[in-house]
């Protein structure tokens, strides 16, 4: 079996507020784009489930997402699986792009694919759920919008195909760390803006709808990040972080506006 896991960007992401589990609720447009990483599952004679990497900075031990999601299926399924798991790493990693998110979202749909579809729709969804907040937008992919913690979903038109620059600088962002470091007002409380009012204003001028809530927060604690963000102010071009950072995206092909900064070119997918 061989699967595709694109990444995704947010093109939108407000906080609500904080619910009592410590998660925050967000409002957020997530769409995917083609910049992807490829897995391949083979079926194995020797029992449990295994995994190989070609980065070898990720480690393929058993708190790796995709190992994770394959346990989590084995376990709702309800019967063994012997499997290897191959991932070829292209997205960059702790960048906000969702890459092992997507890949755990990857060989859950492979392994309901290979399996019939022997689970429930919900019952996917839930398990995805439990395994990251971006995990359930990967077994759809297109353009949505989500609130809760990132898992309620709702899909929106596909944008049309959109030429993008995925910016990297030097340093990566914890996700857990962007978050507490919100100050009260960033955090809400607030309302949502509603999928019909975003869905108009993206139709109307894509860059216009362009918000990260987040995007202070970090720049605050990553200095090549903020360094990066007033270069593409400097640009003029719309550009925006995405999820938590520290990858940036900007409309159109650019080469990347200041040193020590890595830029991938793609479309939206
Ligand atoms: O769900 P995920 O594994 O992506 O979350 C990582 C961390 O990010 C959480 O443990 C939490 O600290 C923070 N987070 C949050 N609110 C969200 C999503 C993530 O506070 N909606």
């Amino acid at each position: 079996m061989i699967g595709t896991a694109n990444a995704k960007i947010n093109i939108y992401l407000e906080i609500l507020g904080k619910d009592r589990s410590g998660f925050h609720q967000l409002e957020t447009v997530f769409q995917a784009i083609d910049l992807n990483d490829q897995l391949h599952i083979e079926e194995k004679l020797s029992p449990g489930i295994s995994m190989s990497c070609s980065d070898p900075q990720l480690s393929c031990d058993s708190d790796n997402l995709c190992l994770r999601a394959a346990a989590a299926y084995e376990s709702a399924l309800g019967h063994n699986l012997n499997l290897h798991i191959h991932l070829d790493k292209h997205i960059p990693m702790g960048g906000g792009l969702g890459g092992g998110s997507s890949n755990a979202a990857c060989v859950l749909r492979l392994l309901q694919e290979r399996h019939e579809h022997a689970l429930d729709p919900q019952t996917l969804h839930t398990i995805a759920a439990e395994l990251g907040s971006d995990v359930p937008f990967f077994l759809y992919e297109g353009t949505a919008w989500a609130t809760g913690r990132g898992t309620e979903l709702e899909p929106m038109p596909n944008l049309p195909r959109t030429a993008l620059t995925i910016l990297r600088p030097e340093c990566s962002c914890p996700t857990p760390r962007i978050f507490s470091e919100l100050t009260d007002k960033e955090r809400g409380p607030r309302t949502a803006l509603g999928k019909e009012v975003l869905s108009t204003r993206i139709n109307n001028n894509l860059a216009t709808s362009f918000f990260n809530r987040l995007s202070p927060a970090a720049c605050r604690l990553f200095p090549p990040l903020k360094e990066l963000l007033a270069a593409l102010e400097h640009t003029g071009l719309p550009h925006l972080m995405s999820g938590s950072g520290s990858c940036c995206f900007v409309l159109g092909h650019i080469e990347a506006p200041i040193a020590n900064v890595s830029a991938w070119h793609c479309y939206t997918a």
